[in-house]
């Protein structure tokens, strides 16, 4: 953990007023409104990285290999990138809750591993 990753364990960021280099350009960042009505699909964006400007690479020797999304414990969504061809790690899609659920989601770095960002709470009404 000297470097401030693991390749063994998820990586998650401890305090995020305190964030380092390593989480800044790993953690996928979720955008999706705080409320949203039963059945009803509603949009959610996902970045990886990209906190405070500092962006992952992107090349065929380093970068996200995929990003995924949770919805409590169900899993919703899993994004493949392609290495140096993406624009980015920039996602956007629509879901469907019926219950109330905090989203999470997980990306994954073809040299630091796998990195968890903060969850959001969703509530259904
Ligand atoms: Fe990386």
């Amino acid at each position: 953990m000297s470097e401030g990753y693991s390749l063994t364990r998820l990586n998650k960021p401890k305090d995020w007023n305190n964030l380092a280099g390593m989480d800044k350009k790993h953690v996928p960042i979720i955008e999706a409104p705080t409320k949203a009505k039963s059945g009803e699909p509603f949009e959610v964006k996902l970045k990886v990285g990209g906190i405070d400007g500092v962006e992952h690479p992107n090349m065929l020797s380093h970068y996200i290999t995929w990003v995924e999304l949770y919805a409590g414990e169900r899993h919703t969504a899993r994004i493949e990138f392609a290495p140096a061809i993406s624009d980015g790690y920039k996602i956007k899609l629509a879901i469907t809750l019926e219950k109330s659920a905090k989203l999470c989601a997980r990306a994954f770095c073809n040299l630091h591993g796998l990195w968890e960002g903060q969850a959001k709470q969703i509530t259904i009404e």
